[in-house]
């Protein structure tokens, strides 16, 4: 072979390994935008610590690539998580964003992912429609509608006809009070008035005495992580049981990271989620152990579990496409994934990027001196009904 021949082949092949070796060596970052001060900031710790856990756990390194997280707190406030999506995309060149820890903050995030064609791991928010608002959207966490129809059965089930219901005035709220009302009503009930109170600074006193006034049979409530000890306290003070007046809501109220605080006024409670620390399994216990052994002061609950399947989900892409972060490859990647999860078995939908999982009906219990969300039945592979539906039509 003629010997610039030689170095003609030499250097074209160079070309193709080069950039290839090059990128392998460089590390995926993962932009994490959380709440980690102000009045969500339980979300964000809760999430951190899931993420610092899976890479403990798994390693630093998925599709032959290390993996880097950069986190940034946006303190709740949805300009500031679009300037730090923004700044992640731009400056620190991250390949996916994830976190959001409430349904405005994920919905700034979104036109930036569109933009950038940057994965957006909504591991916390729980409105339906954020999925749909940007093609680069997969949820690990849940949505209000999926979690709150099972309690809707329950109460249907449990002799319940008139309901008021009492939720935070915002996207998740408004979701989970339109499912519950329209799934009462569906079932023969009567819902005699639907309560909205603000999300931020919320005086629930007004509204609870209203709701006791018009004596329904249960009273639904819903409050985003890290609110439920507050409005539990006044809940606790109007003692609607001795009203016969049922208490139920999703469990988000009766959030295990707060639950042990809320006393022996919660016991009871019956609520639906897709999780809680109580859920017996294997891969729940294991789960539980490691994160109380490096995190002895918390208790995981359903965010915690939302962060650690948002990275498995992140994980288990990148290993599919061997490393590659083109946005659209990993967000293919990630539609139809499956695994088992310490909340149970879990899917992608791979037409809505939102997840498959069971919901559970609980009751407050005491279990060695400790209030727990106990598990008593089962919905299993729940999809959000507001997408099914719309399917369906
Ligand atoms: C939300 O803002 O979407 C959200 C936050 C916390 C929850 C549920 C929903 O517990």
């Amino acid at each position: 072979m003629h010997f610039s021949t030689r170095i003609l082949l030499l250097a074209s092949a160079f070309a193709f390994t080069v950039p290839a070796l090059a990128d392998n060596a460089t590390p995926v970052k993962i932009g994490v935008i959380l709440p980690m001060t102000g009045p969500s900031a339980s979300t964000g710790r809760e999430i951190d610590a899931a993420i610092k856990l899976y890479m403990a756990q798994k390693g630093d390194k998925a599709g032959g690539r290390k993996i880097e997280i950069v986190l940034k707190d946006d303190t709740g406030v949805a300009d500031i998580t679009k300037r730090l999506a923004q700044e992640l995309v731009v400056n620190d060149k991250v390949s996916v964003i994830a976190g959001f820890g409430l349904t405005p903050l994920a919905l700034a995030a979104a036109p930036i992912a569109t933009q950038a064609k940057v994965p957006e791991v909504v591991m916390a928010a729980g409105t339906a429609t954020i999925t749909e608002a940007s093609p680069y959207i997969v949820r690990t966490s849940f949505t209000l509608p999926q979690n709150t129809v099972p309690i809707a059965d329950w109460a249907l089930k449990n002799g319940v006809k008139k309901v008021v219901t009492l939720v935070s005035d915002y996207g998740p709220g408004i979701d989970a009070e339109k499912a519950f009302s329209e799934r009462i009503k569906a079932g023969g009930g009567q819902v005699l008035d639907n309560l909205r109170a603000p999300l931020r600074n919320p005086e629930f006193a007004p509204f609870l005495q209203k709701a006791k006034d018009l004596k329904p049979d249960a009273l639904f409530l819903f409050v985003p992580s890290g609110f439920g000890a507050q409005l539990m306290k006044q809940v606790a003070e109007r003692d609607f049981a001795k009203e016969g007046v049922k208490v139920i809501g999703t469990g988000d109220v009766t959030d295990d990271e707060q639950l042990q605080g809320m006393g022996d006024a919660v016991l009871g409670m019956v609520t639906s989620m897709d999780y809680s620390v109580a859920h017996k399994s294997p891969e729940n216990k294991a789960f539980v152990e490691a994160f109380m052994k490096a995190n002895p002061a918390m208790r995981p609950n359903f965010m915690a579990v939302g962060g650690y399947d948002g990275m498995a989900l992140i994980y288990g892409a990148l290993e599919k496409t061997k490393g590659d972060t083109d946005g659209a490859k990993l967000v293919d990647a990630m539609k139809g994934m499956s695994w088992v999860s310490p909340r149970g078995p879990i899917s992608i939908d791979p037409e809505t990027r939102d997840i498959v999982q069971n919901v559970y009906i609980r009751k407050v219990e005491k279990v060695d001196g400790q209030l727990y969300n106990v598990e008593f039945e089962t919905m299993p592979n729940v999809k959000d009904p507001v997408k099914a539906a719309k399917k369906a039509k």
